[in-house]
């Protein structure tokens, strides 16, 4: 399998040939065949946009959405598109009922956008963040668990987990983390922007309330296909952000129909799964990223002499790596120019907990010889 991923992959891709691109994990990359499933889309709707939004769309969208949620092993009932896992969070942030006091936990390796909507919360209702510090880099598992349970107090009305951790790719241990908050009987929001693709996921079986995913990244679908899962039993009150003609009609019609919009990325889904069949099994690219994720830390850490910020069973298909201690006082827009301006590598810089860390991605169409441009481009900083 391996052979037949990497460079023998990256035509399928759009991506120059001149770039050095280890930052799949920010906005993905889309495939030519999935684009042209989204074009193909598009012009049927120019054809005649009123018969597309009224006579087509309905049945499309409901095939989209089942296919969906066959890959993600739920009732398509309980299954939303939305644009985006900032989207997701926010449906759901801005549709509970919080009052003054109650407490929404996030953690110290949260998502910036997530946690700007809950200060937006915060505005609106009284509603108080509070923030279990999980340290870094992680030992493991353990020290997650105990940041975050040592938070939960009888306020906590609400926890958002990150399935896949921004900033420190750290996979989330969520079946102890969901049933420490569940025994609780505190509501839980999973924040899965990075897991659809990248990890098997059986939502129901998650046990959260609340899940959001997005497919534009690690499932490759065109950008603004993403979507919200919300258990049967915690639909109702929960309604998209924007509130059109279906206002309640119930969670599936409120979700789509949200006005007039360009449906051809959800309706792409479908052909985003199936693009993977054409490269391989999917369970085996994942394990393709996944080690060429870790392989590629391992060099870069040891060429450095520095360190990987997870241990490898928190680790998906993007890694932490630490970056030499000259590093600590360059601005990261400096380093993250110096990367693009004189070697064009696009991978995402920036400090956590005082240190400074580059964060790789591994997606099908990467190869181990990208790394070794980063792992030169840093030896060799600033020339
Ligand atoms: C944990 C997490 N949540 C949310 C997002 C936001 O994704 P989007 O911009 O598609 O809403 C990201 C993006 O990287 C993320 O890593």
């Amino acid at each position: 399998m391996a052979a037949s991923l990497g460079q023998a992959v990256r035509h399928h891709w759009n991506l120059r040939d001149d770039i050095t691109f280890l930052n799949h994990g920010s906005y993905g990359a889309t495939p030519k065949p999935v684009m042209a499933e989204q074009r193909r889309w598009q012009d049927l709707m120019e054809e005649n946009p009123v018969n597309f939004m009224r006579r087509v769309l309905p049945q499309a969208l409901e095939k989209a959405r089942a296919g969906l949620a066959g890959f993600l092993r739920t009732d398509p009932a309980d299954l939303a598109f939305v644009d985006n896992a900032t989207g997701g969070a926010n449906a759901v942030l801005r549709s509970l009922d919080f009052q003054p006091g109650d407490e929404i936990l996030v953690t110290s390796h949260g998502y910036n956008a997530v946690k700007q909507t809950v200060h937006f919360i915060e505005e609106k209702t009284g509603a108080v963040m509070t923030t279990a510090e999980v340290p870094f880099p992680l030992a493991g598992p353990e020290s997650i668990v105990a940041a975050v349970t040592a938070k939960l107090t009888g306020r906590t009305r609400l926890v958002i987990l990150d399935h896949i951790t921004s900033p420190t790719a750290a996979i989330q241990p969520l079946a102890a983390l969901i049933a420490a908050c569940k025994s609780e009987k505190i509501l839980v929001l999973v924040d899965g922007a990075h897991a659809p693709g990248m990890l098997d996921l059986d939502l129901p079986a998650i046990g959260a309330d609340f899940y959001t995913g997005n497919c534009h990244k690690w499932l490759c679908a065109p950008k603004g296909c993403a979507f919200l899962w919300v258990a049967a039993d915690r639909q109702a009150g929960i309604h998209p952000t924007t509130i059109s003609h279906p206002f309640r009609k119930g969670f599936s019609e409120e979700f789509a129909w949200t006005g007039t919009r360009d449906a051809s990325a959800w309706l792409s889904a479908g052909a985003a799964l199936a693009f993977f069949d054409t490269i391989g099994r999917l369970p085996a690219i994942r394990a393709y990223c996944r080690d060429l994720a870790t392989q590629a830390a391992e060099m870069l850490a040891d060429a450095w002499s520095t360190g990987i910020g997870t241990p490898a069973p928190l680790r998906g298909s993007m890694a932490t790596i630490r970056l030499p201690d000259r590093f600590r006082d360059i601005p990261v827009q400096d380093v993250l120019d110096g990367l693009w301006e004189n070697h064009r590598i696009e991978v995402p810089v920036h400090h956590f907990g005082g240190d400074p860390w580059v964060r790789i991605s591994a997606a099908p169409y990467n190869h181990i010889q990208e790394y070794e441009v980063l792992r030169n481009a840093v030896a060799r900083w600033p020339n």
